[in-house]
């Protein structure tokens, strides 16, 4: 089925200029870029879509990190969206990412690891919510 998933191009990317890279692995997979802005997390905003892991010990790192510089929030449309768009990006930490994912080619590490995407239709639905609103998604 054609689903809709939430993708984020993380600080670590924006800086290194990798925002169009990163895009075209996107697109290339078959994935429609269907809502795209460029966000600098505020303190509150990090730790509200990362409430899930408020009690991890790297809470602290990760908001620190995603609040560090600019983040790319984008809605991708597809079919099989959300399981895609996780293969696509592979594991969490780069160094168990398989060869030519995203996360293998550009990742720094498990806390600079470059991207974001929804685990289930249900955290997808929340986090599109959590930065667009409907005028904002252009399927
Ligand atoms: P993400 O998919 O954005 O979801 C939570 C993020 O926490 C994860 O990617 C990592 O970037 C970050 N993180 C940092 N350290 C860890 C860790 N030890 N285990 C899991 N996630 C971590």
């Amino acid at each position: 089925a054609v689903e809709r998933t939430f993708s984020m191009i993380k600080p670590d990317a924006t800086k290194r200029n990798l925002t169009g890279a990163i895009t075209k692995m996107i697109e290339d997979a078959g994935l429609r870029v269907i809502a795209s802005k460029r966000v600098w997390m505020s303190q509150r905003e990090a730790e509200g879509f990362y409430a899930v892991h408020k009690d991890r010990p790297f809470f602290a790192d990760l908001v620190a990190g995603m609040t560090s510089g600019p983040t790319v929030v984008q809605v991708l449309e597809g079919e099989n969206a959300i399981l895609k768009n996780r293969e696509i990006m592979g594991a969490t930490n780069p160094e168990n990412a398989a060869e030519g994912t995203i996360r293998k080619t550009h990742a720094l590490s498990i806390g600079e690891n470059s991207v974001h995407g929804s685990d289930a239709p249900e955290t997808a639905a929340e986090e599109i919510t959590y930065w667009f609103s409907q005028t904002e998604i252009v399927g």
